[in-house]
């Protein structure tokens, strides 16, 4: 299977996020396009979509699993940001390297088991590692097994594990990935990218 991608540029791929995440019942707090926009402004990113035909109408085709990833500095000034450089000092070496932060990401239920989440991984682990990016880090919870599935699959490290104080499956779990030549050369899937413009 060939996968067709789009990327976005900012404000443009800001909106196109904020409507696909309607699509998600069980993200609790969804983002919109002005959060988008001010965590993004000032450093490299990548917005990522996969488009796919409907089941019952092979014409006519829709995004259906999306990535957002970005640069963090070990100097951040965004609160979000700064905290996590934080919680992970110690386990993740920020000074001097080039990190990649894979901020959301979620593929559409009807569409799930198809590696329209793998096809948008190794576009942009292609991307950073060509933007010279170290390595890319990725937060989720015990509770979001899927997730924790296809980081597994994908082959990301668990580098911290913080536990919730009362629940357990609310604990978060912290991975990274080293963005090596020998990581982009194991890439298995076939991609077309297309550019979008505002
Ligand atoms: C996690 C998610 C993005 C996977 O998307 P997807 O498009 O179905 O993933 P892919 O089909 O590209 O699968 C990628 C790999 O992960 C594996 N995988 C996918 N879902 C899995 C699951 N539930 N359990 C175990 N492995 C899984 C696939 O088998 C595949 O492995 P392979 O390529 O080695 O065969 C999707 O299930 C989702 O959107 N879940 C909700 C998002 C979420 O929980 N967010 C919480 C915030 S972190």
């Amino acid at each position: 299977m060939e996968y067709l991608i789009k990327q976005y540029p900012l404000d443009r791929g800001a909106l196109e996020i904020q409507y696909i995440e309607e699509f998600f019942g069980e993200f609790p707090r969804k983002k919109t396009a002005q959060e988008i926009i001010q965590r993004l402004r000032d450093r490299e990113f990548l917005i990522l979509m996969a488009e796919a035909p409907l089941p019952d109408d092979a014409g006519t085709v829709v995004p259906v699993s999306y990535k957002v990833v970005h640069e963090v500095r070990a100097g951040e000034a965004e609160p979000k940001l700064r905290d996590l450089v934080e919680r992970l000092r110690g386990c993740v070496q920020f000074d001097g390297r080039k990190i990649l932060y894979s901020w959301i990401g979620a593929t559409r239920r009807d569409w799930r088991g198809q590696g329209h989440f793998r096809a948008l991984t190794e576009e942009s682990e292609a991307w950073a590692h060509a933007a010279g990016f170290h390595e890319v880090l990725v937060k989720t919870k015990n509770r979001f097994y899927d997730m924790r599935g296809t980081l597994d699959q994908l082959e990301f490290d668990v580098v911290k594990y913080e536990p919730h104080p009362v629940d357990n499956r609310e604990s978060k779990v912290y991975l990274s990935k080293r963005l090596t030549s020998d990581v982009v050369r194991a890439h298995r899937s076939l991609r077309t990218v297309i550019y979008a413009y505002d």
